[in-house]
């Protein structure tokens, strides 16, 4: 029996999720195709990113950005083995066995220190970044595979690359030095790649990341060594895993896959290799010119979700794919082909599945998220087919180290993705919906432009957003699918429906300071789900009932007293089916318009919706998770209503209910 266990963990469909929509923008306006010849050079995207620290976090967004930094993620660096100082200085171990943990730690605080202007943290991640440059190697390599008989393979280096990356963006005093150290190991990744070396699973499943640095490299600091980038991005895609053909339909994997024969190497059918397999079509077209990449991406983006997707908005993966019973890549999609449905995606993404999955402070993170999850513990039985049995315990590294050094680049990399430019850079997109500031100087027309967005969403329809601007410019913003009846007031004026298309509406910004607010309300809308079940939404956010819990300590960092691992137990019956025609949607006014500070967690946000609901009886599976939901169950006692909460903020919940008719 499966039940709707996710996994998830920020770290990887996240991450993954994030690089498919960059990935999908791009193809809107980027399409070229070019008959039967390999074209010279690469594409273009639909959309440009914009260099971190151009987009702030404002408002509630900045202050969930404080409680990363002065929960687990902020603190990391002072205590965490992988990352600590004592370990990294003096370049044994800084990286894991496949030497990726620094990386991805790099990978994630780079932007939280620039997000936040935080000076520790700016300089933790400059040390890092000196460290790994002032060691590389004669040959060209990076790492700590140097004077010893470690095998080099490549991939545990590609977040490091997208760190310092970033730290060019951030301060340009910086790009002399990473670009020559990146063109020096280019050449060496080259040789190897053409003398099948660096090469093992997992890097034959990720190669699209460092095909997403050397475009960067092409893009930005090419140097004259265009073909070679190019030659190094096609041996990446032709020693690695070939996702058109996992992400074609004949072969693509429409259940849980303990059971299936993957005709491709295993771990391509591995949730976070999957979303970061995303990227990899819209990052071949690039150099392919090619269509069908484009195509191929898009197909494959809708596979997974329609048979592995979550209410939350994640796809279902406990390691492995894992169905239907009860992921950044994104952005990277979105900027490469502009499709809106991989922002919607990654909004749904953001604001439910991945604080779900922390503790309110952002102290704790499991492992696997379950949809509908009555306890967090060690599990007898275990419901994981691939998993331990503590995968869904909030703690310090449950089940593997990974999400513990990976999952903070989670919300940074929202953050500074939220905003774009159109390919011409006359024009500023506002892509995901949230509090922000933008400074920008919009480089066709030297157009010194700042924005302000002020709104408590996704706890609010409503958003202002005031624009200075040098000269006249069309300002894009993303209307979601999920609006109904949505307006827009310009410098005061009267209130008009916005008219998006593909998903943007226009709006016509003077010199000076334009002003304008939108109102994007939302209908309940419902969701059907396996067993006759259902799950509730109401625009970006997915709602279920909180179960209340009490908590007990299982272990504690040595020392990081604050570091710990909690188990919860739920303090109340969570067996209910509903009745959907009683759905209500209520909103509540947060004391001085601030929303609390954290904000995930139980009874905080103030929108909830309300529900006819009857006990019922529902089996537990052994005695921690809930076997699926009961088809039409016989109510057992009265009729009461109950109150569903926004699902990020439910640590226990119930997502996915049985139904019944009140009279
Ligand atoms: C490797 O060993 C050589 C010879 O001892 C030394 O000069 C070099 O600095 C070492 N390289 C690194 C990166 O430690
Ligand atoms: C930029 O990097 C340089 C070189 O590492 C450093 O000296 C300088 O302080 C940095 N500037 C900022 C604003 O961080
Ligand atoms: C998917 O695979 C089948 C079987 O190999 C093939 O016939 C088909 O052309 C492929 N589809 C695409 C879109 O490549
Ligand atoms: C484009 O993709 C199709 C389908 O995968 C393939 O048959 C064709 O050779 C590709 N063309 C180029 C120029 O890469
Ligand atoms: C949209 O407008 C219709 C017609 O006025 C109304 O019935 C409906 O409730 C509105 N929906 C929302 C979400 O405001
Ligand atoms: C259910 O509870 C909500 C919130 O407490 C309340 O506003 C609503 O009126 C109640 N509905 C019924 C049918 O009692």
């Amino acid at each position: 029996m499966r039940l709707p266990e996710v996994e998830d963990t920020v770290n990887g469909p996240f991450t993954m999720i994030w690089s498919l929509l960059l990935s999908l923008f791009a193809s809107l306006t980027a399409r070229s195709v070019v008959n039967g010849q390999t074209p010279a050079g690469l594409a273009p995207k639909a959309f440009l990113s914009l260099p971190l620290g151009t987009v702030k976090p404002a408002g509630w967004l900045y202050d969930q950005l404080v409680v990363q930094t002065n929960g687990l993620a902020g603190h990391e660096h002072d205590f965490y083995h992988y990352v600590s100082e004592s370990d990294w200085i003096g370049g044994t171990s800084y990286y894991s066995s496949l030497e990726e943990a620094g990386s991805y730690w790099f990978n994630g605080m780079v932007p939280n220190g620039i997000l936040l202007d935080d000076p520790t943290i700016q300089s933790q991640v400059q040390q890092f970044l000196d460290y790994v440059l002032d060691h590389q190697d004669s040959t060209g390599w990076l790492g700590p595979e140097v004077n010893t008989t470690k095998p080099r393979y490549l991939w545990g280096r590609y977040p490091f690359f997208f760190g310092a990356i970033q730290m060019v963006e951030a301060n340009a005093t910086l790009t002399d030095r990473v670009v020559t150290a990146f063109h020096k190991f280019v050449a060496l990744a080259n040789t190897m790649l053409h003398n099948g070396e660096g090469l093992e699973d997992w890097t034959r499943t990720r190669w699209e990341d460092f095909v997403i640095v050397l475009q960067w490299l092409y893009d930005f600091h090419p140097e004259g060594n265009e073909d070679l980038l190019i030659d190094t991005m096609k041996q990446l895609k032709y020693t690695g895993d070939p996702w058109e053909d996992v992400f074609n339909e004949t072969y693509f994997p429409k259940t849980a896959v303990e059971d299936l024969r993957n005709p491709f190497p295993v771990l391509t059918w591995h949730g976070v290799n999957m979303a970061e397999g995303l990227k990899a079509l819209p990052s071949t077209y690039r150099f392919t010119h090619n269509q069908s990449d484009i195509d191929a991406a898009s197909k494959g983006w809708d596979l997974l979700f329609q048979y592995h997707g979550r209410p939350s908005g994640i796809y279902a993966a406990d390691e492995y794919l894992a169905g239907l019973e009860a992921a950044r890549g994104g952005s990277y999609l979105y900027q490469v082909i502009g499709d809106p449905k991989f922002a919607d995606r990654v909004e749904r993404i953001t604001y439910n599945a991945l604080p779900a999955t922390l503790t309110g402070d952002m102290w704790s993170r499991q492992y696997l998220q379950q949809q509908n999850q009555i306890a967090a513990k060690n599990m007898t039985p275990n419901p994981f087919p691939e998993d331990g049995p503590y995968s869904n315990v909030f703690g310090l590294e449950p089940n593997y180290p990974c999400c513990t050094v990976n999952h903070p680049q989670g919300w940074p990399k929202f953050i500074s993705n939220s905003f774009v430019t159109t390919p011409d850079q006359a024009s500023l997109v506002q892509v995901y919906l949230g509090p922000y500031t933008v400074s920008t100087m919009l480089a066709a027309t030297g157009n010194k432009v700042s924005v302000s967005v002020d709104t408590l969403y996704p706890f609010s329809d409503t958003l202002t957003t005031t624009i200075k601007a040098t000269k006249a410019f069309t300002y894009y913003v993303r209307i979601p699918s999920w609006v109904t009846n949505g307006t827009i007031s310009v410098n005061g004026g009267p209130s008009r429906p916005v008219s998006p298309t593909n998903g943007l509406h226009a709006v016509s910004v003077h010199a000076g300071t334009t002003e304008f607010t939108l109102d994007l309300p939302s209908e309940i809308t419902i969701e059907e789900r396996p067993h006759g079940s259902v799950a509730v939404h109401r625009g970006p956010l997915h709602y279920a009932f909180d179960i209340s819990r009490s908590s007990r300590v299982l272990a504690q960092n040595a020392q990081q007293p604050l570091a710990v691992d909690l188990e919860f137990d739920a303090t109340e019956a969570w067996q209910y089916a509903i009745d959907p025609s009683t759905l209500t949607f209520h909103t509540g006014t947060p004391a001085g318009g601030q929303l609390p500070s954290p904000i995930f967690d139980s009874g905080l946000p103030p929108f909830t919706i309300s529900v006819a609901a009857c006990p019922i009886d529902w089996a537990e599976g052994g005695n921690t998770f809930a076997a699926a939901p009961p088809t039409d169950p016989a109510c057992t006692g009265a009729v009461t209503n109950i109150t569903l909460s926004p699902f990020g903020s439910t640590k226990l919940r119930i997502g996915e209910f049985p139904t019944f008719k009140a009279t």
